[in-house]
């Protein structure tokens, strides 16, 4: 859907982003990652053509973006930024309508639209509808800036640290509702955050750039079980690699068959994750878990044992005795 080919931005001699290629298919959600200044707010708002590259091409749906409406470009794709970007002396209602009156659409359909976008960021219609930026916290705000990103119902959605300002726990929410969201609507989204940890929880494709290059990229597992270098093994938290990495399978897809021996007391269904696995064995001080389906019925064994092999021979490192 969106594909970026041996792109670069040059502002003046500095070279902002350096020769990156990517291809972010219909549907998934990518998160570009990386420290402050290594060029991932200059990759978004070139593929809305805020800012136009210098080199290579940009292709939506395989056509040039500089062949493109720009009205039906922004029409397409909404466009979240952290501080909203909302306009402080209009209402939550006229902020949310923005794009659609652009594109003149009749105002019964505008005022249905705004309702429906309320009710689905969880903005009780009669307490916001008339607010105005300043009497938002800092959240509902961010979700006036979703909503409107996703008035005209665009297909692609690019969102630059659109959390970034906001409480831990707030985050999360909000995290937790995007991620909802996104399971709902399927759109194409490129999101950007120094955040790995937010990344990890969102994305299906990571893309970990470093002083305007793409280090490496590709899903949130193969990243946490083969970092490429140091550096991406840096921004994936190091030690907590592992712990992440087991966040992010199912017990189930870990379990062996239930063999002769007595079965382990402790019992965990097969679709927690692999990170609540561990911990139950922690707890319970065992080895060993019986995997239960969800009436109950015990499918599988986890064994700690096992799990080591496997993640030894992932890694291609001989298994010992
Ligand atoms: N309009 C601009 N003019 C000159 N340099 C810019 C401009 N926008 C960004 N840069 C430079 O490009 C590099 C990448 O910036 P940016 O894409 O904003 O990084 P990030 O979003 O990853 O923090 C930085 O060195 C920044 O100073
Ligand atoms: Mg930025």
């Amino acid at each position: 859907m969106i594909e970026l080919n041996k792109v670069s931005k040059r502002f003046n001699e500095a070279l902002a982003v350096n020769d990156i290629s990517l291809r972010v298919e219909k549907g998934s959600f990518c998160a570009l990652v990386g420290t402050s200044g290594c060029g991932k707010s200059t990759t978004l708002r070139m593929i809305n053509r805020l800012i136009p590259h210098s080199d290579g091409e940009i292709l939506i749906d395989g056509q040039p973006i500089e062949q493109l409406d720009p009205v039906k470009l922004r029409r397409r794709i909404g466009y979240v930024i952290q501080s909203t970007g909302l306009f402080p002396h209009w209402s939550v209602a006229r902020n949310i309508a923005l794009v659609p009156r652009l594109l003149k659409w009749p105002a019964e359909k505008i005022d249905a639209r705004v309702e429906e976008l309320m009710a689905l960021l969880g903005l009780p219609f009669d307490e916001f509808v008339g607010k105005y930026p300043h009497q938002l916290s800092g959240g509902q705000a961010q979700r006036v800036g979703v909503a409107r990103a996703l008035a005209a119902d665009p297909d692609i959605l690019l969102m630059d640290e659109p959390f970034g300002a906001l409480d831990p726990l707030t985050r999360d929410k909000l995290q937790e509702e995007l991620a909802r969201l996104q399971a709902r609507l399927h759109k194409t989204v490129v999101f950007v955050t120094h955040d790995m940890d937010e990344a990890l929880k969102l994305a299906d494709h990571l893309v970990v750039m470093r002083e305007g290059r793409i280090v490496q990229q590709g899903s949130p597992l193969t990243l946490l079980r083969h970092p490429a270098d140091p550096f991406v093994e840096s921004l994936l938290g190091g030690l907590e690699r592992g712990l992440k990495q087991a966040g992010l399978t199912r017990v189930k897809e870990h379990m062996t068959s239930l063999g002769p021996q007595v079965p382990a007391h402790s019992r965990i269904p097969g679709d927690f994750t692999l990170r609540q696995g561990l911990s139950m064995m922690l707890r319970d001080h065992t080895e060993r878990l019986t995997v239960v389906d969800a009436s109950d019925v015990p499918i599988g064994e986890l064994s700690l044992r096992r799990l080591i092999k496997e993640s030894q021979s992932e890694r291609g490192t001989p298994r010992a005795g």
